[in-house]
């Protein structure tokens, strides 16, 4: 299987022009507590007053606020469709894959998915089924190329990976403990491990320039994880795990086997835990690059202690059945796991239809897979154009469904406040994207574009972008894109409006 290659080194960033002058960008761990201060500040700006009907605790999940979660709060509300809101919000924010509605829809209403028996009405395992747990077991060792059959009862599945993440945290965690994370990375897992548990993350910034032969953007080295804990210890933290993404969001990176393993042996020197979030695994969709799952590997640093995480929501565009799986050796953990697992269980009748989907390899490998990534691919490359008729430099990994772009040169001067007045511009001329702080970002200016949407809805949300880019940003010039934008994509250009 494609999965099994061996190759693809890191791709490059892709560069279409010269990054406009600017004051030396903040690279360093202030620039980390930057973002994360205007996050801070635009969280208490926004937030309610006190309840009193509400515990200490009650209010601060009541007053907590995200950019990620602000943006799509808005959408919810006002989202774009053809024919009844059609001023309304496209969402390039959210990392949902939304090219495959048709092959989903078929398969989902095949009759083999419509089965009534009288466990899947009633309560379930709390880990979820037995049937599923060992469809999953058998669904991971083929795909992630494990060298021996995964076991099912290391498999436990939940509504989600979110549930997960917070789940794993509460139960190797006590509260103020520490987990490091690489950044940027996607942002909600701040909420997914704060919320319930009170478990920080406590981050290791990468640089956005490469510095060296070797080196390319944001690169994770083995260096930057090891000055990350030295740092975490000396602020007093105890630090329990590194969160790592493999593929990467927002990066889309993949990183190789020899990086990966570097990175597990770096954990069991510390006596950390790692968990890997695989959840992008089988969206790639270019073969001469591949993925290897961290269960491929043969002979694990560190097993009691390495976690992998995978889902429905991104490789099977199917965000909204909230299914995600842990892959574990260690019983300690899976125990723990079980006595959360009823408050995050999955209903009798969807983990029917996901077994029968995640068994299906005719459908998966013959129709599914290849149609998939043939849509990507066409979303990625249109984005890709798009960006690239800009002048917008951007990370060009054929994986994930979404672009790291650097919109630096729109900035009027490089901090934090400047990206979110321009992340708000955005979502004001009816574009959700995501901006760099919300991903904790060091450097001010890089935001995520996600392509995987209908051609019609990426034109329109090309369209607002560039449009409010060309005529309000002085310092970008694009006369070509402008004359593609007024013959293009059929769309008028109206000055008035901005
Ligand atoms: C890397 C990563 N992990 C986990 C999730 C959440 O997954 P789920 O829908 O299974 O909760 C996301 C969603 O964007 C994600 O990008």
């Amino acid at each position: 299987p494609e999965l099994a290659a061996v190759g693809g080194g890191a791709a490059p960033t892709v560069s279409t022009q010269e990054t406009t002058a600017m004051s030396t960008p903040p690279t360093s761990d202030e620039a980390c507590k930057m973002s994360q201060s205007v996050l801070a500040t635009l969280m208490c700006a926004q937030a309610p007053g006190r309840s009193v009907y509400l515990s200490n605790r009650g209010n601060s999940l009541r007053q907590h606020r995200g950019i990620l979660q602000e943006g799509f709060a808005q959408y919810v509300v006002n989202k774009y469709h053809d024919t009844n809101n059609p001023d309304g919000i496209i969402n390039m924010g959210t990392s949902e894959n939304k090219l495959c509605y048709d092959l989903l829809y078929k398969r989902l209403t095949h009759p083999d998915m419509l089965h009534i028996d009288p466990s899947l009405l009633q309560y379930s395992d709390s880990r979820g089924h037995a049937f599923l747990r060992e469809v999953v077991a058998e669904f991971l060792s083929h795909y992630c190329c494990s060298p021996n059959p995964l076991k099912p009862d290391n498999v436990v599945v939940m509504n989600g990976c979110t549930s997960l993440f917070s789940c794993i945290a509460a139960v190797i965690c006590d509260p103020k403990d520490a987990i490091l994370i690489p950044t940027p990375f996607y942002g909600a897992i701040t909420e997914d491990l704060h919320l319930y548990s009170d478990v920080k993350l406590f981050h290791v910034p990468l640089d956005c320039e490469a510095d060296g032969k070797d080196s390319r953007a944001f690169h994770l080295t083995v260096g930057k994880l090891e000055e990350g804990l030295k740092r975490a210890k000396e602020e007093g933290l105890t630090v329990r795990a590194l969160i790592l993404m493999n593929p990467h969001n927002p990066l889309a990176e993949i990183y190789t086997p020899e990086e990966m393993f570097a990175f597990l042996e770096f954990c069991k020197r510390n006596e950390l835990h790692v968990i890997v979030d695989e959840v992008y695994m089988l969206t790639v969709f270019d073969k001469s690059v591949s993925f290897h799952s961290v269960l491929s590997v043969d002979s694990l640093p560190d097993p009691q202690r390495t976690h992998v995480m995978w889902g429905l929501s991104k490789d099977f565009a199917l965000s909204g059945i909230r299914v995600g799986t842990l892959y574990t050796e260690n019983k300690d953990l899976l125990e723990a796991l079980a006595q959360l697992g009823s408050f995050h269980s999955v209903p009798g009748s969807t983990q029917h239809q996901v077994a029968q989907l995640l068994q299906d390899r005719e459908w998966i490998d013959e129709q599914f897979l290849p149609e998939n990534r043939r849509r990507l691919k066409a979303a990625h490359s249109y984005l890709a154009q798009e960006l690239q008729s800009m002048g917008i430099s951007y990370l060009d990994r054929p994986a994930c469904l979404y672009v790291w772009a650097d919109l630096r040169k729109y900035l009027r001067e490089s901090s934090f406040e400047e990206e979110l007045a321009l992340w708000r511009s955005f979502l004001r001329h009816k574009v959700v994207l995501s901006c760099g702080q919300a991903f904790f970002c060091s450097t001010p200016g890089w935001f995520r574009f996600v392509f995987a949407d209908q051609q019609h809805h990426l034109q329109l949300g090309q369209f607002r972008t560039q449009r409010f880019l060309m005529y309000s940003r002085p310092c970008c010039k694009e006369p070509e894109s402008k004359l593609r934008l007024e013959s293009g994509c059929g769309f008028q250009i109206s000055r008035g409006s901005i």
